[in-house]
């Protein structure tokens, strides 16, 4: 495994819609492995494809120490509620803002054995899925944030 470097706002990259992947290949299962480490190594709960320079539908998270879910071609096929809380991103190191996000979430997505599951995830969870599914989108937790919130 190796850690790889986090781009930052700023980037291209972070802006573009990522590809989906249509077959899992041994490279695809060693970027998961790859992004795994590196969210862990910058104390992260997420990490999508993009944040490494990878335009593909690709993201892990990590909410819960040792429970990891590997979304690969996710998409949100429910949610419910509304939550208001506060957010941040690896990309974006040292800041948060507050986001309007749904309070639960049902993903779809497919494992490193090209699986197909359902996630369903309530509060911190639903809005790192709902965080990630966005980076594939292109799109920021800034763009949905209701205000900034200031490191003292
Ligand atoms: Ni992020």
């Amino acid at each position: 495994m190796a850690k790889l470097n986090i781009v930052k706002f700023g980037e291209e990259a972070l802006r573009k819609v990522c590809r989906p992947v249509d077959e899992i290949t041994p490279k695809i299962v060693r970027l998961l492995d790859d992004m795994i480490e590196t969210m862990r190594a910058a104390n992260g709960c997420g990490l999508a494809a993009p944040q490494v320079g990878i335009l593909r539908r690709i993201a892990v998270i990590e909410v819960e120490e040792g429970e990891v879910y590997e979304l690969i071609n996710p998409k949100i096929i429910a949610y419910s509620g509304e939550q208001r809380e506060v957010e941040g991103c690896l990309s974006n190191p040292g800041k948060w803002g507050v986001t309007k996000r749904p309070m639960a979430v049902t993903v779809r997505a497919m494992n490193r054995h090209g699986e197909e599951y359902e996630l369903n995830g309530k509060g911190l969870l639903a809005r790192a899925i709902c965080h990630e599914c966005d980076h594939l989108d292109g799109k920021l937790y800034t763009d949905v944030q209701i205000e900034a919130v200031d490191a003292d």
